[in-house]
């Protein structure tokens, strides 16, 4: 289990022009005590910056698949001479072997949360990107008080990660306690709002942009709203199904 926020992450380039922190990346058994290094199955998690009125590098993916979630702003995506228009809100699947250029056109930047994950030789990938915004799918309700939106699942075209959600808790609600295996990666990034998440022994408060990592999560995590506005976290997951 880990805690980061991700200003507390060193900046690095991805697609020429998108500002990144990386806050999570795959488990290093060379280096155990690597920061941040707390993932058991994707490759990595970041938060990505590209400014008003500036544009990507075309990029090609190879051997990876890109999943982004767009935190804020609106531009558009051109991938293989089509261009799609994406705002808040948005998933995008990115498969492995497409061209895509980010378009920040509009007035505000575009924050992207960025997840990598590899791609098996052999792997059945898309031929284009698959975009959908969250609030286009039902809500589910579990754990109490998580208001789930679904935004891509596994049989949408991931090769290893499970779910991409929405979750939203009201205000002065907590989830209930319960824990999961050591095989199970979750990630809860705040997205909208603060709480504070008990992991185990540990108490986090989560402020925006602050990222917690529950694997593994025995004997238990819970996510509670301890405040009068409610709050959003954009979460993912992926365990090993046997
Ligand atoms: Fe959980």
């Amino acid at each position: 289990m880990d805690k980061r926020h991700w200003l507390e992450c060193p900046s690095t380039l991805t697609h020429g022009n998108i500002i990144q922190r990386v806050i999570f990346t795959r488990k290093d058994p060379q280096d155990p005590r690597k920061e941040g290094a707390v993932l058991n199955f994707i490759d990595s998690f970041a938060r990505g910056y590209l400014e008003p009125g500036v544009s990507s590098v075309s990029h090609v993916n190879e051997g990876i698949q890109e999943f982004f979630f767009v935190a804020a702003g609106a531009g558009k995506l051109s991938s293989s001479a089509k261009t799609y228009p994406i705002t808040e809100g948005d998933g995008i699947l990115m498969p492995t072997g497409v061209e895509h250029t980010f378009i920040n056109d509009g007035a505000e930047p575009l924050e992207l949360l960025i997840l990598v994950e590899t791609v098996p030789q052999g792997f059945n990938t898309l031929s284009e990107p698959l975009i959908r915004n969250y609030r286009s799918t039902h809500l589910g309700q579990g754990h109490w008080t998580h208001i789930v939106h679904g935004i891509l699942f596994r049989n949408d075209g991931f090769s290893v990660i499970d779910s991409t959600l929405v979750v939203r808790i009201e205000a002065m609600q907590t989830a209930d306690n319960h824990g999961h295996g050591d095989d199970m990666d979750e990630v809860w990034y705040m997205w909208k709002g603060t709480g504070v998440h008990v992991v185990g022994k540990e108490v986090w408060v989560q402020t925006p942009g602050t990222a917690v990592s529950v694997a593994p999560s025995a004997p238990g995590h819970s996510l509670i709203n301890h405040t009068e506005e409610p709050l959003q976290v954009f979460y993912f997951a992926q365990y090993n199904r046997r």
